[in-house]
């Protein structure tokens, strides 16, 4: 929330058309006199009001703060409702895979950057905006993580291979590590087999760039500012021309393990959601795939 004193409308200016307050999430505006005026005492800073002004006279403080793009020419004309190219965009939503081979370039700065504003598009809850970017561009950084990461996996698969500590996890732990172990102790061992003769790497895959996105605790819908950032990076890197892979393994390991958190800079209070590993891809594919069938519902018996 800030204060509604951040939104400022010119009088001169306003025609009392009365389109901001029919957009207004929180009831911020009313008309007196034929004139929007600040009325009450929320506002989170959406700026739809300002967006929606066709005389140009209000103004936001706090969604002033507009995001330029270095790598792409922006196109910062408001697109209206239905006149994007819906195909195109499902194609680049189903072309989008996860990419789990890389080539050696690194990924400049500049394209990462431009990758976290385009995360910041993403819509939050309240506006809170709380969601947080750790870039590691360069791949010495993605391998020393990817080290902190094996570390932490080493001693998970330690305990997990012992029979004692499986049977009281059941107990306590509702089976916790009896499901690791079944489900992923093997796949881990090998992977930090290969890691550790220098034979590969099967937890970033050899990317070259990592994003690790967080949110901040008081953020009222952390968990789901990250990841529809997230989602919108992933779309956005495959238009740029880059592959992305989330590692949910990482995620685990940095929850878990308070020391990758520090050696990243990532406050202890902050929670990361997502890790994305990129990279330019090594493999293009040929075709798109399916997805499970969906079954949507229709819930019948509610009715008004
Ligand atoms: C939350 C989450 C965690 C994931 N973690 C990993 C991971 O640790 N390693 C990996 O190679 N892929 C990981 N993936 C990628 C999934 O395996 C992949 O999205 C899925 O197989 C569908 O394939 P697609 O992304 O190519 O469409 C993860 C995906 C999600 C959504």
């Amino acid at each position: 929330m800030i204060s509604p004193s951040a939104v400022h409308i010119d009088p001169d200016k306003c025609s009392g058309c009365g389109r901001c307050l029919r957009v207004c999430p929180d009831r911020t505006l009313a008309l007196r006199e034929g004139r929007a005026v600040v009325a009450g005492r929320d506002c989170i800073a959406c700026g739809h009001c300002a967006a929606v002004c066709p005389e140009s006279a209000v103004r936001v403080e706090a969604a002033d703060t507009d995001l330029h793009f270095s790598t792409f020419a922006e196109e910062r004309d408001w697109l209206p409702w239905g006149r994007y190219d819906l195909a195109g965009l499902v194609r680049l939503m189903r072309s989008r895979r996860s990419c789990r081979n890389y080539t050696p370039q690194p990924v400049s700065r500049a394209m990462l950057e431009d990758l976290v504003k385009i995360g910041a598009t993403a819509p939050s809850g309240t506006n809170s905006q709380g969601w947080t970017f750790t870039i590691l561009d360069r791949r010495d950084q993605v391998v020393a993580l990817g080290g902190m990461v094996a570390s932490f996996y080493r001693r998970l698969n330690k305990k997990a291979a012992n029979p004692l500590l499986r049977f009281v996890a059941r107990i306590f732990m509702q089976d916790a590590l009896g499901r690791y172990y079944r489900r992923y102790y093997s796949s881990v061992d090998q992977g930090l087999r290969e890691w550790d003769e220098g034979g590969g790497d099967r937890l970033f895959h050899n990317a070259t760039a990592v994003i690790l996105v967080g949110s901040r605790p008081w953020a009222s819908c952390p968990a789901e500012d990250a990841l529809l950032a997230t989602q919108n990076m992933l779309l956005a890197a495959h238009a740029m021309g880059l592959g992305t892979c989330l590692i949910g393994f990482a995620v685990e390991a940095i929850k878990r393990n308070g020391a990758i958190k520090r050696a990243l800079d990532i406050p202890a209070e902050e929670t990361v959601y997502s890790v994305i590993a990129l990279g330019y891809p090594a493999e293009a594919y040929q075709k798109v795939t399916g997805r499970k069938k969906i079954l949507p519902r229709f819930p019948e018996n509610l009715a008004g």
